[in-house]
């Protein structure tokens, strides 16, 4: 090996500086500032197509991420013209609930989270608090007392449509939210419930993660687990092992149940033993069961998924674990500031080589959005600078 690849391996797997930190935070805030007048009454696409968004309608599971990106571009640069667009956007959302416009699905605390959650918290913005409250009572629909989940996809009680995702745990603050809110338990124990059914039945004794999950609709019994966006059933798909990390810190922020911490340890691990093992630049490609050998696409987003997580958790472990998370999430972050994050004349997103989904043998899926932007990738890349920079408020 020579000294300049050894150097360059040392220098990958060095923590984020500060001055890398501030750096990456005026480049993604001055991209955001440039792209408002093209995406504030218009959102942005789930994907870039060579590494520049789209305009896109609010009514796909991503335009949150945007909103949401506003709101911590808000908080790290006190410029109203993010608050201003982000309000904009929170009225798209009431709309969009009022009129269940591409809501019956899960993917309420994606939507509601980031953009009216916040909007609530940050500016009191009771559009944004009663929405919010809507998209909740929206997500409730989904919850099956025969299985004790909520149905991810698909016509509700449907044989072929009768199972949760590992994804949908970033869909809960919202209801653990909307208890605090009105004081209704109703919507916690819904939450509470299928935390436990997920976890259950999704992560494998070895602590890698099945996408999804089949039910018996008639018993409720656990069938099966499938995978919809990774390489094969039996494989850990790099996002649904992050979406594990960060479901099992904020499961919990929520409930402060040790099993909760038992499962963060699990699966947080296996995937840091993946990356220590396989992946040189600490980054994931779209599926775990690949490593440096294979040739595979990087999914930049699983790594900030992962490190939000990391950091969360950090906050309730005792202190040498902490340390230990922490330090691994600024690795991470580190080299996602050198090697992935864009550029302001390369690119109108903020984090490159992400991947939505790749298509295998063994799942259904086309190629989409493969090395590209992805809108949450940018999202939890801004939400991990923010976490890096100040003391910042969860909007989940
Ligand atoms: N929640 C969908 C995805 O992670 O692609």
């Amino acid at each position: 090996m020579s000294v300049m690849e050894i150097t360059k391996m040392e220098i990958t797997k060095m923590e984020i500086t500060k001055p890398e930190i501030t750096k990456a935070i005026n480049t993604a805030t001055e991209i955001l500032k440039a792209g408002l007048p093209d995406f504030t009454h218009m959102f942005k696409e789930e994907t870039s197509l060579n590494n520049y968004y789209f305009p896109a309608e609010n009514i796909e599971w991503t335009p949150g991420f945007l909103t949401g990106q506003y709101w911590l571009a808000w908080e790290l640069t006190r410029d109203d013209a993010f608050k201003d667009a982000a309000l904009v956007q929170v009225d798209s959302f009431d709309n969009r609930i009022k009129k269940k416009i591409g809501v019956a699905h899960h993917d309420m605390g994606f939507l509601y989270s980031l953009s009216c959650i916040a909007a609530w918290r940050l500016v009191g913005s009771t559009v944004g608090r009663d929405a919010a409250i809507m998209a909740a009572d929206q997500l409730m629909t989904r919850f099956h007392k025969v299985g004790n989940f909520i149905q991810a996809w698909g016509e509700i009680g449907a044989k072929a449509n009768y199972r949760l995702i590992i994804d949908c745990l970033l869909n809960l603050p919202l209801l653990y939210w909307a208890t605090q809110e009105t004081r209704d338990e109703k919507y916690r124990t819904v939450a509470r419930l299928h935390t436990q059914t997920a976890l259950k039945n999704l992560v494998r004794p070895d602590f890698s993660t099945y996408h999804t999950f089949f039910f018996d609709p008639e018993t409720g019994e656990p069938d099966r687990g499938v995978t919809a966006q990774g390489y094969k059933n039996s494989s850990p798909w790099a996002r649904g092992q992050a979406w594990g990390i960060y479901g099992t810190a904020i499961a919990y922020l929520y409930t402060k149940d040790p099993a909760c911490m038992d499962m963060f340890y699990g699966v947080t691990d296996f995937f840091i033993k993946r990356l220590e093992s396989g992946c040189k630049d600490m980054v994931p490609y779209w599926d775990l069961i690949f490593d440096d050998k294979h040739g595979q696409p990087k999914d930049s987003s699983s790594a900030a998924i992962a490190c939000c997580g990391m950091l969360e958790m950090a906050k309730h472990l005792p202190k040498d674990k902490a340390a230990y998370y922490t330090s691994i999430a600024r690795k991470i972050a580190g080299s996602l500031a050198r090697d992935y994050a864009a550029e302001s004349d390369k690119s109108n997103g903020l984090l490159l080589h992400g991947v939505y989904n790749k298509q295998s043998p063994y799942n259904a899926r086309a190629d989409w959005g493969v090395d590209e932007c992805t809108l949450w990738g940018d999202y939890f890349w801004l939400e991990l600078l923010t976490r890096l920079s100040m003391d910042w408020k969860i909007y989940w």
